[in-house]
């Protein structure tokens, strides 16, 4: 199979970007009447409209045929069939089997099954205030310690949706960094006897989340009694159960999670624990509903109506024919604030990638920097670039449309007019009427008009949801996670590895270790600088 730049598709999409690159999107309504409703596409509750994107009929249906010469069709049957997609480490990609989308791996059904069914009653001992810690009361605080995909994804779905269902559960935290401050954080008004750790590794190697476990039980034995067994205090999520088990985590407190999930794909699993404890397992299957609805659009609608083929062809779109460099998260909904920096792992640990199937480097740029944050915050903080900064950048509106207050409305208006309004831009004609009419001289408002000029034009998506809830959370990130196979597929990049992030644990290691070779003269005399800090 040649690689998408080599096709025909290709080079039509690179005959029609160069006046894209140019031309005004709100002028793009004007000539195509029908564009809204073209351009909408309607799945899993979801309203996604793409007509603020710098695309017109013929781009779009040229991104459509694009996805069909690339094969798109056969790669989502290999993903669900359980082809070996992640090519590098050869093995499959199934972190749909996790919400009954396909099969698991022959053999592993059971093994699944049963870690999953222990979780789940964890789980709900939690929240009936039925499980207790060495001393004999109820656990009331949990902590998981885990970074990257065994933190992001409960993190955020637990902020997400943990108001809506937290009964009598017991508080859940996070705690990631390597830096004490998270951890002394999150256990500053905890009680040692209440409190129950998840050590959550996928490869139970991490060194963040080792030095994070030690520190739990050194905290644990301040508490219970030096030389105190914490083996109450502790359970685990990993791939590596010996470790685990060597760490000394009881074997039925430990959670398997299986080798053909990626640690950002991961949530679903029982790196998902965390999340059933705060919202309930009926909660947390309701999410795997809304995934599992996303999988099966995924893999039944046509190319062109098919919602992450569509979002992933736009971005292709914008990184690669108009050289759009960064994509911006912007979820209107407080509880969404950390969804940017899940989305960060999943896109640029996925696709921040140039090596393509062959060995050979990608002729054209691959995942976009992904940045963002919670709307309307922003808007007094970073849209200034965005209104008037000298770059261009695609923004994605995530705006859940029902929340529990009348401010809802408040976020929707506010989504909609920073969409619109950084489409639209502002020209000098207009710019030097709005201060004419504000009273101010000719010359005044001439001099002024320029610095209230905003060329517009940047091009976004908007993506209604009915309610935070979790089925619709659900489905956004299905969405996001099959939006980023497509484009690792049409790029030939390797998606499912993050063989990049280990030259820096390396490097890591090696100072750690004193090795006087390790590093570069910069490196070494900053370590002597801190050094002498410390003395
Ligand atoms: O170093 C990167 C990484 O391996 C991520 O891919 C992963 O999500 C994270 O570290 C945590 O890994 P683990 O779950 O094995 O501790």
């Amino acid at each position: 199979m040649p690689y998408s730049t080599e096709l025909s598709g290709w080079a039509t999409l690179s005959g029609l970007a160069p006046r894209l690159r140019e031309a005004r999107i709100a002028r793009l309504f004007e000539v195509e009447r029908q564009r809204p409703a073209r351009m909408t596409l309607r799945t899993c509750g979801l309203v996604a409209d793409f007509s603020k994107q710098a695309i017109d009929a013929a781009a779009w249906d040229a991104l459509d045929a694009l996805g069909h010469e690339a094969a798109l069709p056969a790669a989502i049957d290999a993903l669900f069939g359980g082809e070996a997609v992640n090519f590098t480490e050869r093995r499959p990609a199934l972190h749909m089997a996790l919400r009954g989308s396909c099969a698991p791996p022959a053999g592993d059904e059971a093994a699944l099954a049963e870690a999953m069914g222990r979780a789940r009653q964890l789980a709900e001992a939690l929240r009936a205030g039925a499980l207790t810690g060495r001393t004999g009361r109820a656990i009331r605080t949990v902590v998981n310690l885990g970074i990257g995909g065994s933190d992001l994804g409960p993190r955020m779905a637990v902020e997400a949706l943990a108001e809506s269902n937290r009964g009598a559960a017991p508080e859940v935290r996070f705690v990631a960094n390597i830096d004490p401050a998270e951890f002394d954080e999150a256990v500053r008004d905890a009680e040692q006897a209440t409190t129950l750790f998840i050590v959550s590794s996928k490869s139970f190697t991490t060194a963040e989340t080792l030095a994070n476990a030690e520190l739990a039980r050194t905290w644990l034995r301040a508490g219970l009694g030096e030389g105190a067994d914490t083996v109450a205090h502790f359970a685990a999520v990993s791939n590596a159960t010996g470790a685990a088990e060597a760490f000394g985590i009881a074997r039925e407190r430990i959670f398997a999670i299986p080798p053909w999930v990626g640690g950002r794909f991961s949530l679903w699993s029982a790196i998902g624990l965390p999340l059933m404890i705060a919202v309930g397992t009926a909660a947390f299957d309701a999410l795997l509903a809304g995934a599992r609805a996303m999988d099966a659009h995924f893999r039944d609608a046509p190319l062109a109506l098919n919602l992450p083929v569509r979002m992933a062809l736009t971005g292709i779109w914008n990184t690669d024919l108009l050289g759009i460099e960064t994509l911006a998260a912007l979820p209107y909904a407080h509880r969404l604030r950390s969804l940017p920096a899940w989305l960060q792992q999943l896109e640029m640990e996925s696709n921040g990638k140039r090596c393509r199937r062959d060995g050979s480097t990608s002729p054209v740029p691959t995942a976009p920097v992904v940045w963002g944050g919670a709307g309307t915050p922003g808007q007094h903080a970073f849209h200034q670039l965005l209104y008037q900064g000298t770059r261009r950048v695609a923004l994605d509106f995530i705006v859940p449309v029902r929340g529990h207050d009348s401010a809802s409305r408040a976020l929707v208006e506010n989504a909609l007019a920073q969409a619109a309004a950084l489409m639209a831009g502002r020209d000098f004609e207009t710019a030097t009427r709005s201060l004419l009419a504000r009273g101010l001289a000719e010359a005044e408002a001439s001099r002024l008009a320029p610095h209230l000029v905003s060329p517009g034009n940047q091009p976004s998506t908007t993506l209604l949801l009915p309610d935070l809830d979790p089925v619709s959370l659900g489905a956004l990130l299905a969405l996001y996670e099959h939006k980023v196979f497509v484009q690792g597929w049409i790029w030939g990049i390797a998606s499912f590895d993050q063989y990049g992030v280990e030259l820096g644990k390396e490097m890591a290691r090696a100072l750690a270790a004193g090795n006087a070779s390790a590093g570069d003269p910069s490196t070494r005399a900053l370590l002597a600088a801190a050094e002498a800090m410390r003395r």
